[in-house]
């Protein structure tokens, strides 16, 4: 396509929704076109943009091949084909552009063999979730610019390439079919940080010369068939965090030099043929969260120093052949603490009622003895419990409702007396029915004046109804679904009425980064807040429409005062919609940046640092931790001045980062929230939600937005803070001088506001001792 914008250079185009085919200008150097609806085929004339130095085609629908004459680009210094539909071979002379260094062709159909001499020039190669086969070139890995290389989930077979490059930061190779060894000739200085080789065939042992890679932090090995001992050498990898070994043939003991591993957070080492005692050096991984030694062939007893563990917040230790009582478990104890098929002993401590966070507790399978303790009733956490198949008697106490425990096998223990109570019982139910009906009955009344008010509004303002044009065709349902039990909520939305709604652009109320907001008036003449999730954004998957409103069922059933939870969906052809109880005053941005005359007062700011804060570790302590994939002060909704209701807590369930080229930072979250090590690891994590929380503090401190004059927040005040005299410079003036008390609580806040912004994930509080300090500042 010739076109007279001959002189333009950069043309950016990305995250619209322009449909067609793909828009050439000869002599732009930079074209971006992104998240769009551009299908069809990449034409050969692509050729004629000779001068073309970066071409993003990403998150489009693209089909067809990619044609060779892509390799006559000789200026490219990045492609970017990620997530469309394209097919056919990788071309072959991508490897004759000398000035190409980034190349992501991701999430597509793409078959044949990865073409020679590809990574030459390269750094950066992502050529995840397609179907390519045959082997990885011999001197694949060994270019001395490559950085990051991803060939995970293909049809890839044969032996990892053993000359790997010193500069080889990121290595993954996951979901293939790969034989062979794990690679071991690994070089001096090696900047390897993240090896991923889960999921294939490879065998032998685990090599000791991994040690090498001094800067390793993340090691996952799991899903082969390695097997072998564990070797020591692995222990001098300081920097580890995360070490997955799991589902592998591994056997011997698990050495006691991995106590060195301080920096350790998850280590999975599971389904194994592993033997021995569990060294009482493990209670030296201080930082250790994630414990999983299941399924294995442990025996000796649980090392009594366990509950030194004090972030501990998962322990699984079932079908091993442990032996001996239960010791003291960390507080910490969060997920699960699962213990059952091995041969533990005695009577089940009654210390166990004291871990007050605990939400599955199984002891099942073992040789228990003695009464159940009451105080495992107190467990305010406990959502299940498994005691079942030991020697217990006495009377099994009485637990909550919500504690579902299973206690069959267990011959000498008797059910609580059956309390035959039904006359009792019913009373309180009339009761309740009667107080059920009156409330209908006033709400009901209500509805109905709202509906009067409602029609004779209508009639007053009927011009103006009439002037609302531009409405689009509402969007057409797939699939609608209650998640409320609510039959109030049940009886007012109306699906039809909804998608009416949003299809007339004057009840948006709110834009965020990934969703729309709407107020829609139902019939009723209630209101709803409705959220499309934004279509754009093509790392949604909604695919699978059963897996997405599971997801959605279990989050409807989270209750918490500072968390929105939505009531009920709809699905359309390309989007989501979620519907919400309607306490939309604005957003915490709205309040803090936009209305500039009169400034927050301090006692709302804090009211709404508390209630994220509760919200938030709320969220993070579930059984299935809510991790948020947007937190900003945008997505902090406001029901009143002091009660802030976080938003947008779904979007972790149904992002597929997979699905984005390159690395989280460019699809997490909103500018100025995300946190540094996104741009490297391809996980939110709940260190990273503190981070965006600490940067929420500061908006709340600073009344600064979060990113001004291209510099961010976070960084400006950790510049600041380095200086003790300066930090209260960064405070807002117009509320920090309003007293010497609020002046005093607002340095306080700013401590625990720069501690969560740390630079570091490892040195950011978890949420619930940030919510510890915000108290105790008060
Ligand atoms: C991708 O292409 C294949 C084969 O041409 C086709 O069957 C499939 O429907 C396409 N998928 C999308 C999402 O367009
Ligand atoms: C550990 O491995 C097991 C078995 O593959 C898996 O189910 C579990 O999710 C893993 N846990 C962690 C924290 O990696
Ligand atoms: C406890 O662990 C065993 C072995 O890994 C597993 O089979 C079982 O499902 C777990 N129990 C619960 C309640 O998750």
């Amino acid at each position: 396509m010739k076109s007279g914008l001959s002189r333009l250079k950069t043309l950016d185009l990305s995250d619209n929704s322009i449909e067609g085919p793909i828009p050439l200008f000869v002599g732009v150097e930079v074209l971006l076109l992104s998240g769009n609806k551009f299908s069809g085929e990449i034409p050969n004339s692509i050729s004629q943009l000779k001068n073309l130095t970066a071409l993003d085609l990403s998150m489009n629908n693209l089909s067809g091949s990619v044609p060779d004459e892509i390799g006559e680009l000789s200026k490219l210094e990045t492609l970017i084909l990620s997530s469309n539909n394209l097919t056919g071979k990788i071309p072959s002379n991508l490897s004759s552009i000398r000035s190409l260094r980034r190349f992501a062709a991701n999430q597509n159909g793409f078959t044949g063999l990865i073409p020679d001499g590809l990574t030459r020039h390269l750094n950066f190669l992502d050529l995840s979730y397609n179907s390519l086969g045959g082997r990885i070139p011999l001197d694949f890995l060994s270019s001395p610019t490559l950085e990051y290389v991803d060939l995970s989930w293909n049809h890839l077979e044969g032996a990892i390439p053993r000359d790997i490059s010193q500069s080889l930061f990121r290595l993954r190779l996951g979901g293939n079919k790969l034989t062979g060894k794990v690679p071991s000739l690994f070089q001096q200085r090696s900047n390897l940080t993240y090896l991923e080789l889960d999921t294939n065939q490879l065998d032998g042992e685990i090599p000791s010369e991994l040690e090498i890679c001094q800067k390793l932090t993340l090691l996952n090995l799991a899903s082969n068939q390695l097997n072998g001992s564990l070797p020591k050498a692995l222990a001098n990898l300081s920097q580890l965090v995360i070490m997955k070994l799991q589902e592998n043939s591994l056997s011997g003991e698990i050495p006691t030099e991995f106590s060195k591993l301080g920096n350790l957070i998850t280590l999975n080492l599971s389904h194994n043929s592993l033997s021995g005692e569990i060294p009482s050096s493990i209670s030296s991984l201080s930082k250790l969260s994630n414990l999983n030694l299941a399924v294995n062939k442990l025996s000796g007893p649980i090392p009594s120093n366990i509950n030194e563990l004090s972030y501990l917040i998962e322990l699984q230790l079932g079908n091993n052949d442990l032996i001996g009582t239960v010791p003291r478990m960390p507080n910490s104890l969060t997920t699960a603490l699962n213990l059952s098929n091995n041969q533990l002993s005695g009577p089940i401590p009654s210390h166990l009622g004291s871990l007050g966070q605990l939400e599955i507790l199984d002891l099942s399978n073992n040789n228990f003895t003695g009464e159940v303790p009451v105080s495992l009733t107190q467990m305010q956490s406990l959502t299940l419990l498994v005691i079942s198949n030991n020697d217990l008697s006495g009377t099994l106490p009485k637990f909550p409702h919500f504690v579902n425990v299973t206690y069959s096998g267990n011959n000498g223990l008797v059910k609580p007396e059956a309390v035959p109570t039904s006359p009792e019982k019913k009373k309180p139910n009339t009761v309740l029915i009667i107080i059920v009906s009156i409330v209908s009955a006033i709400i009901g009344v209500g509805l109905l004046a709202a509906f009067c008010f409602l029609v004779i509004a209508k009639r007053l303002y009927r011009v103006e109804d009439v002037g609302l044009q531009l409405e689009e065709s509402p969007p057409q349902i797939i699939n609608s679904c209650y998640i409320t039990s609510d039959s109030i909520h049940k009886s007012n939305i109306d699906f039809s009425r909804a998608m009416e709604v949003v299809s007339n652009p004057s009840n948006l109320t709110l834009k965020t980064r990934f969703s729309t907001y709407y107020k829609a008036i139902m019939p009723s003449g209630m209101s709803y807040c409705v959220k499309k999730l934004n279509s754009g954004e093509k790392i949604f998957q909604m695919g699978g429409n059963e897996r997405f409103g599971q997801e959605l069922q279990v989050l409807g059933r989270l209750s918490n005062s500072n968390v929105m939870v939505p009531l009920a969906y709809v699905l359309t052809r390309d989007s989501a919609y979620l519907f919400y109880e309607d306490v939309h005053k604005g957003t915490a941005f709205d309040f803090l940046h936009k209305d500039s005359g009169s400034a927050l007062d301090w006692q709302s700011r804090y009211s709404i640092a508390l209630g994220v804060a509760q919200g938030l570790t709320f969220l993070h302590g579930c059984t299935q931790p809510v991790l948020l994939w947007d937190l900003s002060s945008k997505t902090i909704h406001l029901k009143s001045m002091r009660e802030p209701q976080i938003g947008d807590i779904e979007l972790s369930k149904v992002i597929d980062p997979s699905r984005s080229t390159g690395s989280l930072s460019t699809v997490a979250g909103s500018v100025g929230y995300i946190p540094p090590e996104y741009a490297y690891t391809m996980r939110v994590t709940a260190a990273g939600n503190v981070y965006s929380f600490g940067v929420i503090l500061l908006e709340l401190l600073t009344g600064k937005p979060p990113v001004s004059q291209g510099t961010e927040l976070a960084k400006w005040a950790l510049s600041f803070s380095t200086r003790v005299s300066h930090s209260e410079q960064i405070l807002d003036s117009r509320v920090s001088s309003t007293s010497p008390a609020v002046h005093s609580q607002m340095l306080s806040v700013l401590k625990i506001a720069l501690s969560c912004v740390s630079l570091s994930p490892e040195s950011r509080p978890k949420m619930r001792n940030v919510l510890r300090s915000l108290f105790n500042a008060r």
